[in-house]
């Protein structure tokens, strides 16, 4: 428990410090705008590994709620919070985003609430939202479990958990959630082909503008892509990667 504890404190230092310097860089960065255009068909800030279809998918989950004008949601790994923001005008009452790299969040209102938080030590309000979504923040957790327990032990009855994750190997987290009992639907969906797909329109993209980000002098954040870009080709090459949507409904 006591090595559990000191690493995420180190998680919390290098990859806050990490994901926080290349923010800065892509946040600023024309180039990254186009990228994202032409690889998750969309025309906002995002840093995530979903391709246009698995947005589609999430979008249409939110939209499975009803009335969400009059909801609450929940970003789990929120970055700078552009998503929650966008989500928030469109869809909901309020969005609270959690993320340890507070330095990059975006102006705050009584609709928008970004909180510096670990994922690992995040005290969550029990039955307190209706819908928590967690795009690509689920990684590098000691305890999943743990962090798993606490999200949902915070979704209010009827409310949907939706979760966005890349494994090799066997994944933990259905196991996980069955032997949690939580009463709950869940469905999972399995975008493997798909991220394929979209790994491959990502190396385009990346050859195609690789001067461009040199240009602007933002070329950290096209090494960082290239990199994840490689090792997942690589992994789907040798057959070992999944991706998947977990959805769970708290009945
Ligand atoms: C790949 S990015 C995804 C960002 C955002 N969800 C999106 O879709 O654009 C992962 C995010 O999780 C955050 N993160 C990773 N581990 C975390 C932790 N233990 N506690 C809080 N935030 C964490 C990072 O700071 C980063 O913003």
């Amino acid at each position: 428990m006591l090595r559990n504890f000191f690493a995420s404190i180190v998680w919390r230092n290098s990859g806050r410090k990490a994901f926080q310097s290349i923010y800065k860089e892509a946040l600023r960065s024309k180039t990254y705008l186009k990228y994202i255009e032409k690889v998750h068909g969309r025309d906002s800030f995002c840093y995530n590994m979903l391709s246009k279809n698995q947005y589609e998918e999430f979008i249409a989950q939110i939209k499975s709620l009803e009335n969400t004008k009059d909801k609450v949601a929940l970003d789990i790994g929120c970055g700078p919070g552009l998503m929650a923001q966008a989500l928030q005008e469109k869809y909901f009452k309020r969005v609270i985003g959690l993320d340890f790299c507070e330095k990059i969040f975006i102006d705050q209102s009584d609709k928008l609430v970004l909180v510096e938080s670990n994922i690992e030590m995040m005290r969550l309000e029990k039955e307190s939202f209706d819908f928590i979504y967690c795009i690509d923040s689920f990684y590098h957790l000691r305890n999943p479990k743990k962090a798993l327990n606490k999200i949902l032990n915070s979704l209010k009855k009827d409310g949907l958990f939706v979760l966005f994750y890349s494994f090799t190997g066997e994944s933990k987290m259905a196991p996980m959630l069955k032997s949690w009992g939580v009463e709950g639907k869940v469905d999972i969906v399995d975008f493997t082909d798909d991220d394929l797909s979209f790994w491959k329109s990502s190396k385009q993209a990346l050859n195609k503008f690789e001067q461009d980000f040199y240009n602007e002098a933002c070329q950290r954040v096209f090494k960082a892509k290239k990199l994840e870009c490689d090792k997942f080709l690589k992994y789907h090459e040798n057959g070992d990667i999944h991706r998947k949507m977990l959805v769970l409904k708290r009945l």
